[in-house]
């Protein structure tokens, strides 16, 4: 089965959120959601989500499922927003304890911060599956740029968060606490060891050299002949070279510190104070 996918693009975090419809009916899900947040103002805003809300309105879909492929560290997830307002089952994987025990320490959070996953409705290990309508979707474990990403495989489709990027930008950075290069490569063959045609629908576009669009399909075949950085059998050893010289370049991203907190709580905010409002901790020299 073939589910429809329409991808919203957001500028501010180059993430792409996905609607992913049952063919044969109503039911969706939506993938990878986001939350806008303004640094420098503390502001949140729900523009790109409400632009996801009024979608499937419009369309009169039954929203099933809000699925993270893993806790984002570039994005807030508005997948409570969404929830509050057209209902869904927030799902993660089920290695989100080992996240949320790492970012609890580092941000130095209470016992009121739970580590068990409570904050999700659904926790999903390799091998689950579960129905979006009459629409089958399978779960990989997919680790290595964090310890509990997931690949989504529904029908022919693999949201396969960030792992792979498009075969001319390569893969997804292993350098946040958790993260392993070599996880990384083994979890990408497991999504090569797909179907050839499998569509692949990558969490996030930043526009390789060259290329004037933001694209997000690819297929396995694509990036099995094609992709930069492990395409054409690449080794594990020159895969975890590359990868880990190239990830000690890398700036954190912007929006790191308030990502991590909301959505290790499933894209919650921190609980409030006596008087009502939300604060977000800077753990300085920790990240
Ligand atoms: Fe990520």
């Amino acid at each position: 089965m073939s589910p429809e996918v329409t991808g919203f693009f957001d500028e501010a975090t180059n993430t792409i959120s996905y609607v992913v419809r049952d063919p044969k009916g109503s039911a969706c899900a939506i993938i990878d959601s986001v939350l806008d947040f303004d640094y420098s103002s503390g502001r949140t805003d729900t523009r790109s989500a409400d632009a996801i809300i009024a979608f499937v309105k419009e369309k009169g879909y039954d929203v099933q499922w809000l699925l993270e492929s893993h806790v984002h560290a570039d994005h807030l997830s508005a997948a409570p927003y969404i929830q509050e307002q057209v209902g869904g089952k927030i799902g993660i994987g089920d290695r989100i304890t080992v996240v949320q025990d790492t970012f609890g320490k580092v941000f130095n959070e209470g016992t009121e911060f739970q580590r068990d996953g409570s904050q999700f409705d659904k926790l999903f290990k390799e091998g689950d599956s579960f129905h979006i309508g009459q629409l089958r979707g399978d779960v990989l474990h997919t680790p290595g740029h964090t310890p509990a990403c997931l690949t989504y495989v529904i029908g022919d489709a693999a949201f396969v968060g960030d792992t792979l990027f498009m075969p001319d930008f390569g893969t997804a950075r292993c350098d946040f606490p958790g993260g392993s290069s070599k996880m990384l490569y083994n979890s990408i063959q497991k999504i090569l060891a797909l179907p050839d045609e499998t569509r692949i629908f990558v969490g996030h576009d930043y526009k390789a050299p060259g290329r004037d669009e933001y694209e997000w399909e690819t297929t396995v075949a694509e990036q099995k002949a094609l992709n930069v950085h492990i395409g054409q059998g690449k080794s594990v050893e020159d895969f975890v070279q590359m990868r880990d010289t190239r990830d000690a370049s890398l700036a954190m991203p912007k929006l790191i510190i308030p990502s991590l907190q909301v959505n290790m709580r499933a894209g919650n905010m921190p609980e409030p104070d006596e008087k009502g409002d939300v604060f977000l901790k800077v753990p300085v020299n920790k990240l």
